[in-house]
């Protein structure tokens, strides 16, 4: 009989682990994993310098971080923009050549070692997936010397009611102590949610300024605000 019971005890216990093990795997196969998609397969653009190299502008988008077919419609994908050529330029990277153009700049454009579907439904799942594990975001970039820089302009959208990860990722390893950083974003709707205050999180030792919260469904009709943003940190 006592046999019986530790044969009885032994499959429960069985039982019991294989459905917690499944129930493990189902959540996997419904978690979208950042490394599922495509690493970027160009060399990252890395630094470009402009002519003032005491002020630099950081910025990230999806442009750049996706591989979209150049024929995707902008109009159905939400907050798709073109410059003046009619290439495909991101919110950030807008707001971050007018900032250029303003300042002299040097421009840094962040970059993620995978990229993104170009489906913007399926980030907004990756880019959740990502706040959960951030641990699996790597970068294709990154900014070793920051020290002769006094100025910092940091350019890029909200992700869900916050700073989107990937900048969240470049200030986590990109010391801007002692240096003014001025903070502009691409939104939906958002404005700024609480990007200003995370940022002073994680860059304690820098006086951190809110600049323009730019919408992305109309990013030109905030061009002059922007640039005059940016003339004006220049006095
Ligand atoms: C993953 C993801 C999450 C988003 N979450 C928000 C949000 O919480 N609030 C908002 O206003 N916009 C949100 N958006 C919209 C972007 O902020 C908006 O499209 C922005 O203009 C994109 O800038 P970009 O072209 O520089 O990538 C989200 C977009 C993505 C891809």
């Amino acid at each position: 009989m006592k046999r019986l019971w530790s044969i009885f005890l032994a499959v429960m216990l069985l039982t019991g682990l294989c459905a917690a093990w499944a129930e493990e795997e189902n959540e996997m196969e419904n978690y979208t994993r950042y490394t599922d998609y495509a690493p970027q397969t160009a060399e990252p653009i890395g630094l470009i310098p402009g002519t003032n190299h005491k002020v630099l502008v950081a910025w990230f988008s999806r442009v750049g971080n996706t591989m979209f077919d150049p024929d995707v419609d902008v109009v159905s994908s939400a907050t798709l923009n073109r410059d003046e050529n009619g290439e495909l330029i991101g919110n950030a990277g807008l707001i971050a050549k007018w900032i250029a153009e303003e300042t002299g700049a040097d421009v840094f454009p962040i970059q993620t070692a995978y990229t993104y579907p170009s489906d913007y439904y399926q980030t907004v799942a990756v880019g959740e997936g990502q706040d959960i594990d951030f641990v699996n975001l790597q970068m294709a970039t990154h900014l070793d010397d920051v020290s002769g820089y006094d100025t910092v302009y940091l350019a890029a959208p909200i992700w869900h009611y916050t700073v989107c990860t990937p900048l969240r990722a470049f200030l986590e390893e990109t010391d801007l102590s002692g240096k003014t950083i001025y903070v502009f974003t691409a939104h939906c709707g958002s404005r700024f949610a609480d990007t200003v205050e995370k940022i002073r999180q994680l860059q304690p030792n820098a006086t951190v300024i809110q600049g323009v919260a730019v919408s992305g469904y109309d990013p030109y009709s905030f061009e002059s605000e922007v640039r005059t943003f940016a003339q004006n940190t220049m006095k």
